[in-house]
């Protein structure tokens, strides 16, 4: 259709977009990312996605869970803090309005947590990072969509877009569709795939082509939850946030599969990339 822009994500954009650390700064220079989620049996989620939080740069960086992941995630994220919001699973959703969340990973699709995710919803005007069990909650009724804040970024996955907004016949008309909802709904679309894609409120589509199979594992999609969560908090734009955030993730991921392999390399290693990644930036 008319006036989209296609673009795909090489270096030059993302040199553009990086910014190195200025020597004269301290923690309150690079914001505060809150990740949401875990649930009993699904706490490695909220940890994969505080780590990553905490390897990408953020001044500070908490964990709102229940009280069944306070130790798991204080011995295993010791640089995080800790909100408790329920006791197996999140049912309080408090969190200061100055905290740039991410909220899915881990976090399951209880009724009370369902609650009290849709009523936080209506009453938050920033922009949020949604991903996994968030998009299944909002997936379960049309009109939870529009409760969705302006600009706020999704990361679904083939099926959790299906989820969201229906089927398609194929990849390129899942694409247009993906269009006109990001537009509808004034929201960044991160069509995780081979080749991820985000999809800007303004129908332009960027291409990623960093990244490989050794993802396609339980818990690489909490990384990238942790890290876009991590580049909103620190100041980048909701449109660099997604294109530096897919790009640092697969770029990491091609390092993880170097030196692991793609069947062995987990996405702990992957986190344990990103200092490589940002050494070829800086
Ligand atoms: N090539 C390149 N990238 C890939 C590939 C591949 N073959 N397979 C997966 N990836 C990348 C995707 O682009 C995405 O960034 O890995 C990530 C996978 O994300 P998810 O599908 O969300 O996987 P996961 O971490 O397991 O999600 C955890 O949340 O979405 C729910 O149902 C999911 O319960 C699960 C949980
Ligand atoms: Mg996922």
């Amino acid at each position: 259709t008319t006036n989209a822009e296609y673009f795909i994500i090489d270096d030059l954009l993302i040199e553009s977009i990086f910014r190195p650390r200025q020597e004269f700064s301290h923690k309150g220079s690079y914001g505060k990312a809150a990740i949401i989620g875990g649930s009993y049996g699904k706490i490695g989620a909220a940890v994969l996605a505080t780590q990553s939080a905490l390897k990408t740069g953020a001044g500070l960086t908490f964990t709102l869970a229940p009280e069944c992941g306070y130790e798991i995630l204080q011995t295993s994220c010791p640089e995080a803090m800790f909100i408790a919001g329920g006791e197996q699973f999140v049912t309080k959703f408090e969190i200061d309005k100055e905290f740039t969340c991410g909220i899915g990973p881990g976090l399951g699709t209880h009724p009370d947590t369902e609650k009290s995710f849709l009523s936080f919803l209506k009453n938050c005007t920033s922009p949020l990072i949604l991903d996994a069990d968030a998009l299944n909650i909002i997936s379960k009724k049309t009109g939870n969509l529009k409760l969705i804040p302006k600009k706020s970024i999704i990361t679904p996955h083939p099926k959790e877009f299906e989820r969201l907004f229906g089927g398609t016949e194929n990849s390129f008309k899942r694409l247009e569709l993906a269009r006109e909802k990001a537009k509808e709904y004034h929201i960044y679309i991160v069509l995780k795939d081979h080749h991820t894609q985000v999809i800007t409120p303004e129908g332009n589509v960027f291409y990623n082509i960093t990244g490989n199979a050794g993802l396609a594992k339980g818990g690489s999609g909490d990384i990238l939850t942790g890290i876009l969560t991590s580049l909103l908090a620190q100041g980048y734009s909701e449109e660099e946030t997604c294109i530096l955030g897919i790009w640092l993730h697969g770029r990491s991921a091609d390092l993880a599969s170097e030196r692991h392999s793609k069947e062995s390399m987990l996405p702990t290693d992957v986190i344990g990339e990103f200092g490589s990644v940002f050494e070829e930036l800086n």
